[in-house]
């Protein structure tokens, strides 16, 4: 049995980023006469290699590969860049800078330095993360190139918590969190290894939830990325699911700190709900009213009610484990009870899309922490709740979240 991760919200955070997303040079965007890439909001920020036509993420134009080679090397060589400069910029706290002005509010680099813990900052080292990260996409630029200033715009506020919490600052440090970088450092070990393991495995001696167990920062990375990204999703699922509706009773297998029952229950206050994790991961929960925290191993039992709830737990594990929990979820079920699981659903499909390209790079998240953890098409999750015991009829209800959708199935 492969060892679980926390990495499951690594894949559901970067497929279910809801709207509005960064935009991304597509095949419209045109190319000037240096091949360099612009669109409305100028030019693209991968430019930089003079003569070298410009495509991004190893090239959505119909330029053959024969003539872009190099590009597509340089593009993969510096895709690290734009993760750790969203992170200098979030352990700088500069989407809260700029939140705390208050709605369009502009900075200099100046301006925000000076609001920065610190006596001397660097402005000029700021400006330029700024300028970068700006280029991306992930702030807004105005002003003369002398005093350049900059604004949250859709992408930003999604780094700024709100009175809700409802940040993905917490995912996106987790996901370059040094242990995972350290993980992905090993990726090349994982096709040599002698045995099916993860690259965090071979990195940190342990498969990542055992790990995590040993490690309160690491764990608590994990629980605060995958709570971010939950209190994002289930905003969603709860306004397009209706099947809360005539339970009595749920639990929330591998609900991690509550943070899906909390909504659920905001909206169905009548449910009796029951968060049921690793006992290590409940301890740190907090008290959420009309919520019961259980801890316990899946793989041994689950508690009972008339439905359970699973969210992004399955694309970390094996199909053997996948069925095992499924298997004791329908044993906790009483007759006419369901599952109710949320995740992303592969769909096989050729076009390099952005939920397609999103999907393959949360496939390798998934190999380096997990190993055996990945994304499922519907047909592969209709024949796996069939083989645990449920019905073959799958209700699937489409989210609109790039890849993310509520599978639901009745025990026959
Ligand atoms: C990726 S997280 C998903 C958390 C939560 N469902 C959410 O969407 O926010 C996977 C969860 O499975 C839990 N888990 C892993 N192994 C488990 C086990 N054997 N029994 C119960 N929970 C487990 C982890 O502790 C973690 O909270």
């Amino acid at each position: 049995m492969a060892e679980a991760t926390g990495l499951v919200h690594c894949l559901s955070s970067l497929i279910n980023v809801s709207t509005p997303s960064p935009q991304l040079p597509t095949m419209t965007d045109a190319a000037d006469d240096r091949g360099r890439i612009h669109n409305d909001n100028g030019f693209h920020p991968l430019v930089g290699v003079h003569d070298l036509h410009v495509s991004t993420y190893g090239g959505q134009r119909s330029v053959p590969v024969e003539e872009r080679g190099v590009e597509v090397v340089w593009d993969l060589m510096f895709g690290f860049v734009g993760s750790f400069a969203m992170r200098a910029a979030v352990l700088l706290g500069v989407p809260e800078i700029l939140g705390r002005e208050g709605p369009g509010a502009a900075l200099s680099a100046l301006e925000i330095a000076k609001r920065l813990p610190c006596e001397k900052p660097n402005v000029a080292a700021l400006a330029r993360i700024l300028k970068y990260l700006a280029a991306k996409d992930m702030f807004n630029e105005s002003g003369p190139e002398e005093e350049l200033r900059y604004s949250l715009n859709a992408a930003s506020r999604y780094l700024v918590g709100d009175e809700a919490g409802k940040s993905m600052a917490p995912l996106a440090l987790f996901q370059v969190h040094p242990d995972m970088i350290d993980a992905f450092k090993s990726l090349n070990e994982v096709v040599l290894a002698k045995k099916s393991c993860s690259a965090f495995e071979i990195a940190k001696g342990k498969p990542i939830f055992a790990y995590a167990q040993q490690h309160p920062e690491f764990s608590k990375t994990v629980n605060n990325a995958m709570a971010s990204s939950t209190k994002i999703t289930m905003e969603t699922v709860v306004k397009h699911y209706k099947g809360f509706k005539d339970l009595n009773s749920i639990v929330d297998v591998g609900g991690g700190l509550g943070t899906a029952l909390s909504q659920i229950v905001l909206a169905y206050p009548h449910l009796m709900a029951i968060n049921f994790d690793l006992p290590h991961v409940v301890a740190d929960a907090p008290t959420i009213p009309g919520v019961q925290h259980v801890g316990g191993n899946m793989f041994e039992s689950v508690p009972h009610a008339d439905a359970i709830f699973v969210q992004n737990v399955f694309v970390d594990w094996d199909e053997e484990s996948c069925i095992k929990i499924l298997q004791n979820c329908h044993k906790a079920l009483p007759e006419g009870g369901k599952v109710i699981i949320v995740e992303p659903i592969l769909e096989p499909s050729g076009s390099k899309g952005l939920a397609e390209r999103l999907a393959m790079d949360a496939d390798l998240v998934l190999l380096t922490s997990t190993g055996e953890g990945r994304l499922r098409t519907h047909k592969q999750w209709k024949k796996r709740l069939e083989a645990a015991g449920f019905r073959p009829r799958v209700n699937i209800v489409s989210l609109p979240l790039p890849n993310a959708s509520v599978i639901e199935a009745y025990i026959s």
